[in-house]
């Protein structure tokens, strides 16, 4: 198994990229599978399957496995200030899994149930541990974890009842097209998003761990995901465009924009979740300046509208010699610059679903210190942004993705 992949520290800017702190200060001075993958069921009696066909193996089946093994991918560790799954591996795995559970207990503030929480994010924790190391062949990775990463959040009636100030207390709030998201698709108690090269292993992690450490929890939603081949969190969404590439790029930014700074959370971030069906059909039947014109960014490449690569940034104040904004003033990206909406960056890292019968489109997930960054920016999109012409929303929570662990250090411990 080679190195685990790390996160991105300072000093791996891409060559040529403006640092977006610096350009948000200037611009600051001149005036935004399907269903529920069936966490019961695999688990049980794998063990004893596992054990006899242990007892049967050859030598030419080792030599498989090895095999195997040397094609998977880096492993990435599980352990460490912040969970895995956010920030790292640095280009997100091929296929996800959001698994959303409830608590079998009511939250409340008392004693016995903010224990039964740190608890369970304990065996969570471990869970974690032995699926991504020694034990992972018990859950059916027989040829280890390869790059298959758990994220652990909370839902903010969790979280309130360890305190109703905390970061993740908070719920999100009704947007103006969320009319079609249904009651049982919003919210939870409980996020596990597991994601990994092989979908295989996406689906019998998250059983296994659901069973193992959450048996009591009820699921309440779910939605597999994929990605196209990308570099670092950009690739091609489903309508056809280069997305994820304004992010917090490096330690730093992430430092600033994604992880909360002090308090018992302190190395978690928001996490916020929407499931986003799209009218591909719809926008790819527009012609490509008009898809261009609603996005704000040219399709071939991600290039700004207004000039430069295809990592660099948009100029909103560029115009046409006769006077009209480059970027379109209800261009997606305009909309959503933190300029306009005043707020910080999120770290977007979405997946595709296709869902079949029309029902595709984009999971849509982002992580950010503070709530407040995703909640101005979908109130502004709400308002100015041509891109929502083709979006329903089907499907929206938000979490608080617990700091990072290791064996000394459980899972949720610092949940005051
Ligand atoms: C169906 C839904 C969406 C699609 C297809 C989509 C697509 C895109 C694309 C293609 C870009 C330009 C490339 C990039 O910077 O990544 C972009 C930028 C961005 N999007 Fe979205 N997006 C969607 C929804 C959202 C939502 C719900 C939010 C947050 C509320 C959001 C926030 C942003 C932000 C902050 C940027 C960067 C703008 C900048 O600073 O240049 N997007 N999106």
């Amino acid at each position: 198994m080679s190195e685990p992949a790390t996160e991105s520290t300072a000093d791996e800017q891409p060559p040529g990229r403006t640092r977006r702190r610096d350009l948000l200060r200037g611009l600051a001075a001149a005036g935004a599978a399907a269903g529920f993958a069936g966490a019961a069921g695999l688990a049980a009696g794998r063990a004893t399957a596992d054990d006899e066909r242990r007892a049967a193996a050859t030598p030419e089946d080792d030599a498989d496995t090895v095999a195997q093994a040397a094609g998977r991918p880096d492993a990435v560790d599980a352990m460490g200030a912040h969970q895995a799954g956010i920030a790292r591996p640095d280009t997100p795995q091929p296929h996800g899994l959001l698994l959303v559970l409830d608590l079998a207990a009511a939250p409340s503030p008392t004693a016995p149930f903010r224990d039964a929480v740190r608890a369970l994010c304990a065996r969570l924790g471990t869970a974690i541990l032995d699926l991504t190391g020694e034990r992972a062949a018990e859950a059916g990775l027989l040829d280890g974890p390869g790059d298959l990463t758990v994220t652990v959040g909370l839902g903010p009636r969790v979280i309130a009842a360890f305190g109703a100030g905390l970061p993740g207390a908070e719920p999100l709030p009704a947007f103006a097209r969320d009319t079609a998201v249904p009651p049982e698709r919003t919210g939870g108690d409980l996020l596990i998003a597991v994601y990994a090269s092989d979908p295989n292993d996406v689906h019998r992690a998250a059983s296994w761990l659901s069973e193992r450490a959450a048996p009591d929890a009820v699921p309440r939603w779910s939605q597999r995901g994929f990605r196209a081949p990308g570099t670092g969190t950009i690739a091609r969404n489903p309508l056809g465009f280069h997305d994820g590439v304004i992010v917090p790029q490096d330690a730093a930014e992430q430092d600033e924009h994604v992880w909360i700074a002090d308090g018992p959370l302190a190395g978690g971030s928001i996490c916020v979740v929407r499931r986003l069906r799209l009218d591909v059909a719809g926008f790819t039947a527009e012609p490509v300046e008009r898809q261009e014109a609603v996005i704000g960014r040219q399709r071939n490449d991600g290039s700004p509208l207004s000039g430069g690569g295809p990592t660099g940034e948009v100029d909103l104040l560029a115009k046409t010699p006769d006077g009209q904004y480059v970027t379109p003033a209800r261009s997606h990206v305009r909309a959503a610059h933190p300029s306009v909406t005043g707020s910080a960056l999120m770290l977007r890292r979405g997946y595709a679903f296709d869902d079949g019968a029309s029902d595709a489109g984009l999971l849509f997930v982002c992580f950010q210190r503070d709530l407040r960054t995703f909640v101005q920016t979908q109130f502004r999109l709400d308002e100015v942004d041509d891109l929502g012409e083709y979006v329903t929303p089907t499907g929206s929570a938000t979490f608080l993705v617990l700091p990072g662990f290791d064996a000394g250090r459980p899972l949720g411990v610092t949940l005051p």
